[in-house]
């Protein structure tokens, strides 16, 4: 029952909020007590979800969904989320049918937003637009992805993920090896979710990646700081191996600078059957945010897995929807009110 979580304490909203507004915009709003806190709520939506109850929470409430780049599984979970509360959902995607096309500012457009609907959500290009738009404006407002900045929902939904099949085998995610491999360098999630792994005691991480695209020497040093073993390869092979979890990246070639080459990304870089079954222990989760690019030669994760049970990638898109249901619950501060809303379906 998500009545009890933070009993004695402030608010969950209050607890992660973002200049004192109740916002997502980084995983750094969280510690691992506001963190497992929200998990529990995700629990609460999991019947709500795989549409065994139903609740009308969020009656009459109105999400603004503004996504200005490609989105499938983000934009369609947060507003099946939002629906699933009971609320409606207000969309417009892309530059060419909003009104930025014709100049508006985020500021002007997060005001007049904030005048239609009860909650933002945005994903834009440029790395710190979701903390303009959320500047400008009191309602909530999530970060769905800005530019290679942070996907904080995603990392969240996928500690989420990491939790829950780590207690199906009676495992904890402290003192757990995780390797992350592919575009480490515009790989928003991954920066996301180093953070949030960093909360906890005593992991190892191998950073799997070409020298041109490593994880950015900031997030390095931070989760070296934080006292965690870090590693770092471009042998893919090497890097899988003793793996707890494996985190595969698609390269995020949109974001590439005039002139960046894939230098030294060779096809050997795909995470594919033979290698996992090579490198990898019987109970390695393997996991992607995902899209993927599924072509033949292609340097991601392998189509020719699909059918490997260790294989968690449609499990992580299902546990969007409860995760993005309980970031909506706390701050919209109805989370509490939750478990006692729900009836059958
Ligand atoms: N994982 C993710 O952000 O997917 P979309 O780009 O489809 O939203």
């Amino acid at each position: 029952d998500a009545g009890s979580v933070g009993t004695g304490q402030r608010p969950l909203a209050q607890r992660i909020a973002a200049e004192g507004k109740p916002q997502l915009l980084s995983v750094a709003q969280f510690d691992r007590g506001s963190l497992e806190d929200l998990f529990h709520v995700a629990d609460v939506m999991q019947p709500i979800a795989r549409r065994q109850k139903v609740t009308r929470i969020l009656e009459g409430a109105v999400l603004g969904s503004l996504f200005f780049e490609a989105s499938t599984r983000t934009r369609v979970s947060f507003g099946a989320a939002f629906c699933r509360l009971g609320g409606t959902v207000c969309d417009t995607t892309g530059f060419t049918f909003s009104s930025m096309a014709k100049g508006e500012s985020i500021y002007d457009t997060s005001r007049v937003m904030s005048g239609y609907v009860d909650a933002l959500v945005v994903r834009h290009p440029e790395q710190g637009s979701v903390a303009e738009f959320a500047r400008a404006t009191n309602i909530p407002v999530i970060n769905a992805g800005d530019g290679p900045g942070e996907h904080p929902s995603q990392a969240i939904l996928d500690l989420y993920t990491i939790q829950r099949e780590f207690s199906r085998m009676g495992k904890l995610v402290d003192g757990t090896h995780v390797a992350m491999v592919g575009d480490l360098k515009y790989g928003r999630t991954v920066h996301s979710l180093i953070r949030l792994l960093s909360l906890y005691r005593g992991l190892k991480f191998t950073l799997v990646a070409p020298p041109s695209l490593e994880m950015p020497a900031y997030l390095v040093e931070l989760v070296a700081r934080n006292g965690h073993v870090i590693e770092q390869t471009s042998s893919l092979a090497q890097g899988l191996r003793g793996a707890d979890v494996v985190y595969a990246t698609r390269v995020q070639k949109e974001r590439f600078a005039n002139g960046e080459t894939l230098e030294g990304y060779t096809p050997e870089f795909q995470v594919c059957k033979a290698l996992v079954d090579a490198a990898c222990k019987p109970d390695t989760i393997l996991m992607h945010p995902l899209p993927r690019d599924g072509r033949p030669g292609a340097n991601d994760l392998s189509v020719d897995l699909n059918h490997d049970p260790r294989l968690a990638i449609f499990r992580q898109t299902d546990n969007g929807i409860p995760v993005r249901m309980a970031l909506f619950a706390v701050l919209m501060g109805v989370e509490q009110q939750v478990a006692r809303s729900m009836r059958d379906a």
